[in-house]
């Protein structure tokens, strides 16, 4: 059964073709980076406007991959899927109406799914042996959430963030440090020549809640960079490297200690931050030590792409989750939480 997956929630305009969930044919990603790079964020409107001109393109170039034309669409193309939330509402429209056109048109079934159902499941595209129950830990630039997942369809919401987002807090302070936009791999990257040592930022636990809360140290990096001369190499490698200590041992520290509260043996990473390759690597000792399996995406899945959404649309199919062109009422739901569908 094949899939075609359009996912456009904030600056990654992509569509992918996937088969049974887990062979995927093609997974394409226009970035927008560059365009939102000089604003040192996403800007809603101008990504709006980015996906308008690239979806047909992108679209048209997974089909391509896949070995399919808009001519035999309707023969190899089964389902169509698009993320209709969380997000910036002007981006999933975009998504939504592409989505709902070329259902329309082929007479396909169509699937809304979840954003953050992706990153929960992105892991289990390349690693077949990732089957619920398991604890996942979705880190973005939108989301901190710990989850346990008893079943597709089926969650259990341990903790999100009070403040700023895991990802958001990289940006945040690569930021403040004149780094360009997004920070987060260049702050992992600049981390590598630094002293993780050099200032001890806090780690804010929480005790007592799985939740998150990173914007304490993002304003920590801020004081300490108005103490010194943030143009030195060496400082701002320190502060970088320091930095991504704090919010790894943070972020590993939660997520091992709720695995364990709640007998889970597996933890599966997803979500742009999940590239990290501190977090990588912490989750990977901290997890053998306490006998837990992790599941890491490789880089291409953490970050947003619709081979993630195909992969839990297929899941739906095999639920009977999915509505007939006629039967089409969907709308984007832009603060759409996790929900039960199972
Ligand atoms: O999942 P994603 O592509 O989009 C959202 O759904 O938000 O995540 C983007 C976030 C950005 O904040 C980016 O800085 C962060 O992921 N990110 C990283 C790394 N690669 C991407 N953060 C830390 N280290 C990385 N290597
Ligand atoms: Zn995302």
């Amino acid at each position: 059964m094949k899939i075609l997956a359009i996912e456009t929630s904030c600056d990654d305009t992509s569509a992918a073709v996937v088969e049974n969930g887990t062979k995927v044919l093609s997974n394409v990603i226009s970035s927008q980076i560059p365009i939102h790079a000089k604003y040192n964020g996403v800007v809603p409107e101008l990504a709006s406007r980015a996906h308008i001109k690239n979806v047909n393109i992108v679209v048209e170039e997974a089909l391509k991959q896949a070995g399919i034309t808009f001519e035999n669409f309707a023969d190899k193309i089964d389902y169509i899927s698009c993320t209709y939330g969380p997000g910036l509402a002007g981006s999933l429209l975009v998504g939504v109406m592409t989505a709902k056109t070329l259902s329309y048109i082929y007479q396909k079934p169509l699937i809304p799914i979840n954003h953050i159902e992706g990153h929960i499941f992105s892991a289990a595209i390349e690693n077949k042996n990732l089957k619920p129950p398991f604890l996942s830990v979705v880190i973005s630039g939108g989301h901190t959430e710990l989850v346990i997942i008893k079943d597709y369809g089926k969650y259990k919401f341990l903790g999100g963030t009070r403040d700023d987002a895991c990802g958001e807090a990289f940006d945040k302070a690569a930021k403040i440090l004149g780094l360009s936009y997004p920070g987060g791999p260049i702050i992992d990257k600049l981390a590598k020549d630094g002293n993780s040592s050099a200032v001890n930022f806090t780690r804010p636990m929480m005790k007592g809640t799985w939740d998150f809360s990173f914007s304490g140290i993002k304003t920590a990096v801020l004081n300490y960079s108005k103490k010194v001369d943030i143009k030195d190499k060496k400082v701002i490698c320190d502060i970088c490297a320091s930095f991504r200590q704090a919010v790894a041992e943070t972020v590993v520290t939660k997520a091992i200690a709720a695995a364990k509260e709640f007998s889970l043996s597996s933890i599966a990473l997803g979500g742009g931050v999940s590239c990290n390759s501190l977090i990588r690597e912490m989750f990977q000792k901290e997890a053998k030590k306490n006998k837990i399996k992790v599941f890491l995406a490789s880089p291409v899945f953490c970050t947003d792409n619709a081979a993630m959404v195909a992969h839990v649309a297929y899941h739906k199919t095999l639920k009977k989750k999915f509505s007939y062109p006629s039967k089409n009422i969907l709308s984007i739901k832009p603060s759409l939480e996790l929900e039960n569908w199972k």
